[in-house]
């Protein structure tokens, strides 16, 4: 199929729609075109097991702001979401960066848009606003900081104490902070679908059948789940918690992809996916956007270098400022 052909299936679907032979080794061919094309995958810890393995580099959404800024490949394939592939092409404007799915969006940063935000804005001109990445590219445009779950307790606390802070999208990571800064916050109303699906009772009785399985909770969770966690952390910190702790039994609330990872760093630990209100057959809770992208869509972004992420130059150069300021004082 021709690039334009190609194409035509990608507009009216957001990925490519291409019949391909059920026996194709999907594996051996992106390894093949990542050699050709001087490609590098990155891919986030919520991604399918099939696509973490083939990945140059898998880790939280701060580990791949970091490795998207210092890659020197031709093409970046970012294996994640939306607004992850955005945050790559800001820091990256002259590079070319693919996302399997166009669809593969985020609940929270739809929860944020734009001109709602501005009006917030509009009414506390006083406030500085922090935005979590998980946000499209035009709302950090408008934001002062970003902060990622690794990184905002730190990027909170860089700013003044007498400066007051909007904060967005996630009221559950901002409700978490406030505590773990004491700064009163101006919280936005947004959530994770799927750190908000975990059901309190099943997972006090998931506790009860394995009592000495330590919880452990991304701060993407609501308060109620938090508050029974030993240990809250971005997805990075819940796989170092369970690395680096004696127990041998975790019960663990965020998206089941982080398994794979964690599984393979601890092999002989018994890792429990923490249940979710829906789920009363696999215990398991999976982010649909994340789940879009599979291997066949993997070979086909990477094939016909589609579909590509495109910000424009304004909204890329005031991008940058908010994200490059997380980075600096992240590294720090
Ligand atoms: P991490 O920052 O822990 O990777 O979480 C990001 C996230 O919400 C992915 O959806
Ligand atoms: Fe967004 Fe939640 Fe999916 Fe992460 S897990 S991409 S926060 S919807």
């Amino acid at each position: 199929m021709s690039f334009d052909q190609a194409k035509a299936t990608l507009n009216k679907v957001g990925y490519l729609n291409i019949d391909l032979p059920e026996d194709m080794d999907y594996v051996a061919e992106i390894i093949k075109l990542k050699k050709e094309k001087n490609a590098i995958i990155l891919a986030h810890y919520y991604q399918e097991p099939a696509i973490q393995d083939i990945a140059d580099f898998v880790g939280d959404s701060l580990q791949l702001s970091y490795k998207a800024a210092e890659a020197n490949a031709d093409l970046i394939v970012f294996a994640g979401v939306h607004f992850m592939a955005e945050t790559a092409k800001i820091l990256n404007p002259n590079k070319k960066v693919l996302l399997p799915d166009l669809n593969a969006g985020c609940s929270l940063a739809d929860s944020c848009p734009t001109d709602a935000l501005q009006a917030l804005k509009d009414k506390h001109p006083n406030h500085i606003v922090i935005t979590y990445v998980n946000t499209s590219a035009e709302v950090k445009a408008i934001s002062d900081l970003c902060c990622t779950s690794s990184n905002a307790k730190k990027i909170v606390d860089s700013v003044p104490l007498d400066q007051p802070i909007i904060f967005a999208p996630d009221k559950n990571l901002g409700a978490w902070i406030q505590k773990e800064t004491g700064r009163e916050m101006l919280l936005w109303d947004g959530a994770c679908i799927v750190h908000e699906a975990f059901s309190i009772d099943k997972l006090i009785h998931t506790h009860k059948e394995h009592p000495k399985a330590k919880i452990i909770a991304h701060p993407e969770s609501e308060e109620h789940i938090l508050k029974t966690a030993e240990y809250i952390g971005s997805t990075s910190g819940l796989i170092n918690y369970v690395k680096n702790n004696p127990a041998n039994e975790f019960i663990v609330a965020t998206e089941a992809g982080i398994l794979h990872e964690m599984q393979k760093e601890v092999p002989n630990k018994k890792l429990i996916p923490a249940p979710s209100h829906e789920d009363n057959t696999c215990a398991c809770s999976e982010c649909p956007y994340m789940r879009m992208n599979n291997m066949k869509k993997l070979y086909l972004c990477m094939k016909y270098e589609l579909p590509e992420i495109h910000v424009s130059e304004e909204i890329q150069k005031k991008a940058l400022i908010p994200i490059q300021k997380m980075l600096d004082i992240s590294a720090k």
